[in-house]
């Protein structure tokens, strides 16, 4: 991701964001940090930008001209998103961080003085953003704040796992409180259940006392935690059928964007935003077009709950209901209930880096024609084999990887199987390269992966074409239950060409 930050005082920018995590991510190339400086722009003898404001009034406003040039010289024609940071614009909040995290390029506009003439600002602004209702001298400050955001939810950034997935107004709760060494400090213990081992004891200590803490000093946000929390519930009627949508509220992925009590329970369409997926448990609330185009404007993927008896949808059925829409795959949901793990007989798994999986001569692309994918997420738009969908594999285990959740067993040093996490929250991209065949690795991995997402306080889940029966069979084997219905995936029809369609 490439910043460039349009502003009179480009060293408050590079001073004050070349530091600590973010210096490291722009020394590591994870991130660019590009502060432009309007002056230099400036068609003036003295580099002047401002002048008096037309109908009186006071101070002085920043001129069209040196901006749009700055802004121009940045952009060389490119369509880049571009910020204006201001008082007036829309509150900054997690959720547009993470949106804005998915974009290539951005431009963040900081204003000075009484602000800026409002012909440039319409030529070039997409978006008017604020970080709060006070006002500061200028929008450096709050640029640097957006960008210190934006910039941590990039892969690779922060390199811990967890610090993301746990932390405040992650799931409408903010932060449980947190102990380092020394055990007494000013004559305080650390609570008993954090020294105990016992990981589920301190997952559900954790969880208790995130809602104590923000009932207390975020009731808004707590009564935003319970209406969730019910919703929950009552998916919970049907837990097999619902696992998916019940876990995306749980793990504070995804929102919700409708809801409806019915004679036969709640009807609800939920809406993660940072990977686009839409779902909903009943055909009916989606498939009226206004509210179609109302919810899933932005989805890439819709998935959808259906009767398992009803026949299989075909590509042009989906023409009729969603016309932008194709079918990728009919799964089964399989979810594991117990909350105890799974015994793990290799015990050499890890965490897989990008290098581990491109420096194994020729793994990906044995996995890719093994059909990792038989779990039907990523059957070729063309039915067969070919570079485009290669790619679009290497693609999604790259950024899996980088995402940290990619997990891999060793053998003798060599990567010999992986497992990992959808980015829709299922357990999936099971697979074992040809030379360690019958070890039994699969069952380690899916026990590994499974007493994982344990840890974190997740229902582990799965979800597996209708026709994979013997992948169905296995995870019943290591007590997965499955469905009794089905959920049909669409994908949206120009992602079929798009590499990196292979999202869910
Ligand atoms: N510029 C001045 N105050 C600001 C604020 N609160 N948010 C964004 N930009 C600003």
């Amino acid at each position: 991701m490439k910043f460039h930050v349009l502003t009179l005082f480009p060293e408050m920018i590079s001073g004050g964001l070349n530091l600590s995590v973010i210096g490291k991510a722009v020394e590591n190339n994870r991130i660019a940090l590009h502060a432009v400086d309007i002056r230099e722009y400036s068609l003036e003898r003295h580099r002047k930008v401002d002048d008096y404001p037309y109908g009186g009034g006071a101070g002085m406003l920043m001129q069209a001209q040196p901006i749009y040039d700055a802004h121009r010289a940045v952009t060389e024609g490119r369509n880049v998103r571009t910020i204006y940071v201001t008082p007036q614009g829309i509150p900054f909040t997690q959720t547009m961080a993470e949106e804005l995290s998915e974009e290539e390029e951005l431009v963040f506009l900081c204003g000075h003085y009484e602000g800026i003439d409002e012909r440039v600002l319409e030529e070039i602004v997409t978006d008017y953003v604020s970080i709060g209702d006070y006002v500061l001298t200028g929008g450096e400050l709050p640029a640097m704040v957006m960008i210190d955001a934006i910039a941590r939810l990039i892969p690779g950034v922060l390199g811990n796992d967890t610090s993301m997935e746990d932390e405040s107004f992650h799931n409408d709760l903010l932060e449980y409180p947190h102990y380092t060494r020394p055990e007494i400090w000013h004559e305080k213990g650390v609570p008993q259940v954090l020294l105990s081992g016992n990981h589920a004891k301190v997952s559900a200590w954790r969880l208790e006392q995130s809602k104590i803490r923000t009932q207390k000093r975020r009731p808004d946000l707590y009564a935003k935690y319970e209406k969730r929390q019910l919703l929950i519930t009552q998916l919970s009627k049907d837990k097999r059928n619902h696992i998916h949508m019940m876990e995306s509220l749980a793990r504070g992925t995804a929102e919700v964007i409708y809801e409806n009590q019915t004679e036969c329970g709640v009807e609800a369409i939920l809406y993660d935003s940072k990977n686009k997926i839409c779902m909903s448990n009943s055909p009916g609330v989606l498939s009226e077009s206004n509210r179609r185009e109302a919810f899933c404007a932005d989805a890439e993927y819709i998935v959808i709950n259906r009767p398992v008896q009803e026949q299989d949808v075909s590509e042009e059925d989906a023409g009729s209901a969603f016309k932008d829409y194709c079918v990728l795959s009919q799964c089964k949901l399989m979810l594991y209930t117990a909350r105890t793990s799974l015994p793990v007989k290799h015990k050499n798994i890890r965490l897989v880096s990008d290098e581990d999986i491109f420096k194994s001569e020729g793994f990906a692309d044995r996995l890719y024609q093994a059909g990792i994918c038989a779990d039907g997420h990523y059957s070729s738009p063309s039915g067969g084999a070919d570079e485009e969908f290669r790619l679009t594999i290497v693609e999604y285990l790259r950024e899996r990887a980088g995402s940290d959740a990619l997990y891999g067993v060793f053998m003798e040093d060599n990567l010999a199987g992986i497992i990992g996490c959808h980015r829709g929250g299922s357990l999936g991209l099971l697979y074992v390269d040809t030379p360690y065949r019958s070890l039994r690795l699969g069952a380690s991995l899916t026990a590994f992966m499974t007493n994982h997402m344990l840890e974190k306080g997740w229902v582990p889940y799965a979800c597996l074409p209708i026709k994979n029966v013997s992948c169905q069979e296995r995870l019943e084997k290591q007590g997965f239950y499955k469905a009794s219905g089905k959920i049909v995936i669409y994908r949206k029809k120009y992602l079929q060409t798009n590499p990196g369609y292979a999202k869910i």
